[in-house]
């Protein structure tokens, strides 16, 4: 049996949907286990290249289960889209799968969710505008709508009524226009007709799957730096993508979880604002976006690229009790002659941290401390294996692994399927 959990570890995008369609080549059930439609998770395989928002990305395996889970935020409009465009691509949606109790995402989420983000102004998040801020605030107020309500006419009916009282008065405070509670539920129900037979119970699935010690994957949305209790509050997210919430957002006890691969970008990104410490601003940032094609997959916004951030990363290992990275893009370095990694934080007192990230106010005070590495030079795109890395390639992913007290289990150098690699080294730390 194993259970293993997929998470970002940085700032989203590191390449987690890549990351699972690799792994769901053996894999019997992958559970998306927080998010909504805000995560856009590339995946390039034989059936051409898809943005995945909110199926799972083992989707492409036609004997893996799909779970859309517990924790997720779900928009059914934005499920079928997707839906309709792997059908359209020959992809097998027969088990595909979603939690009766994952939250729904309605109209009036995004709507407060732009809205929101106007009346901030300046100090707005940048959030995706998919409604998933406004959605899990509603899910904590216990005023959200289930996906499993769907089944329930007369319950769902009901549960509308009462999450309208409050939704209409909300949306009047910022001068939107109220909901139309009729047409709302006439709209539920073409979403009940497309998606009822889907809708289920996970409980039983999962139970049978542990006892016959199935191969699970869970799969994370965003990354770290962006969850909403150990990122860079409040520039998160609202749920949390580290692991210890992927047994409950997937449905499985706490103890199931075998392993956790955090997915390293190998520099770093962030879209949306907050402190990046590693952030350049110069020609350099602008070459990594260029070459890293570093646009978001959901919202195309241009991403902040920077260095990769070793203090970033020890702090994402530890906290998700990592215990294998997949460095992704590696060939994305490939023309850069000088390397940087971050591997300490002077704060303003003078003190230098490297295994921690300050809270918020202070990140923006820290100077990052660099250590200066030499680039390959080569083309790493047609390698397969650890041995035929050039040696600063290796010695690059080495003190990463060293920095991140984790041994680098897989390592890819482009975005197609057959461009990733398991590494079996043996890392001491
Ligand atoms: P996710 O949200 O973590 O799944 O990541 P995204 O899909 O948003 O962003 C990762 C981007 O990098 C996508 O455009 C991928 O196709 C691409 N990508 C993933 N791995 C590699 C890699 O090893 N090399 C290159 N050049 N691109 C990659
Ligand atoms: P994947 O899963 C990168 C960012 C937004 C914003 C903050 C909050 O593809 O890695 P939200 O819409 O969630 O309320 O926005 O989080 N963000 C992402 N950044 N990748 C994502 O998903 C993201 N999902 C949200 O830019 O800063
Ligand atoms: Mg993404």
């Amino acid at each position: 049996m194993s259970v293993t959990a997929i998470v970002g570890a940085q700032w989203g995008d590191e390449g987690k949907g890549r990351v699972i369609d690799y792994l769901a080549q053996k894999a019997d059930v992958v559970i998306r286990f927080q998010g909504g439609d805000n995560a856009g998770h590339t995946v390039i395989n034989r059936f051409g290249k898809h943005a995945l928002h909110l199926i799972p990305s083992g989707i492409f395996n036609p004997s893996t289960h799909n779970i859309i889970g517990t924790g997720c935020v779900v928009n059914p409009a934005a499920l079928l889209d997707e839906m309709a465009q792997l059908q359209a691509a020959g992809v097998s949606l027969d088990r595909l799968w979603i939690s009766a109790r994952a939250q729904m995402v309605m109209p009036y989420h995004r709507r407060l969710d732009a809205l929101e983000e106007q009346v901030r102004g300046r100090d707005s998040i940048g959030t995706t505008k998919r409604g998933i801020g406004p959605a899990y605030a509603d899910k904590a107020a216990r005023s959200g709508l289930r996906m499993g309500d769907l089944l329930y006419p007369d319950w769902l009916e009901a549960r509308l009524d009462h999450a309208l009282r409050t939704v209409n008065r909300k949306l009047q405070l910022f001068g939107g226009e109220p909901v139309d509670g009729q047409v709302l539920y006439e709209q539920l129900m073409t979403f009940r007709e497309a998606l009822a037979d889907r809708i289920i119970d996970t409980t039983p699935m999962l139970r049978q799957a542990l006892a016959q010690g199935a191969s699970i994957l869970l799969e994370g949305q965003l990354g770290v730096m962006r969850d909403l209790d150990w990122g860079i509050y409040p520039f998160v997210t609202s749920s949390n993508p580290t692991a210890a919430y992927a047994p409950v957002g997937a449905g499985l006890p706490a103890g199931s979880v075998t392993r956790v691969i955090g997915v390293v970008k190998a520099y770093s990104t962030a879209v949306g604002a907050g402190p990046f410490p590693t952030e350049l601003h110069d020609e350099l940032g602008e070459r990594l976006r260029e070459q890293g094609g570093e646009y978001g997959a959901t919202t195309g916004r241009p991403r902040r690229c920077g260095w990769f951030d070793g203090v970033a990363i020890r702090y994402a290992a530890w906290l998700n009790g990592m215990t294998g990275l997949a460095v992704t893009k590696l060939d994305v370095l490939d023309t850069f002659p000088e390397l940087k990694i971050c591997v300490g934080y002077r704060l303003p007192s003078g003190q230098v941290i490297s295994d921690r990230m300050p809270d918020t106010p202070a990140l923006y005070q820290v100077d990052p401390i660099y250590e200066t590495m030499p680039g390959w030079m080569t083309d790493t795109r047609h390698v397969r294996r650890w041995e035929d890395l050039p040696a600063a390639a290796q010695a690059y992913l080495q003190r990463i692994s060293e920095l991140a007290g984790t041994p680098i289990a897989y390592v890819s150098v482009g975005p197609e399927r057959e461009q990733m690699f398991a590494v079996s080294l043996i890392t001491e730390h």
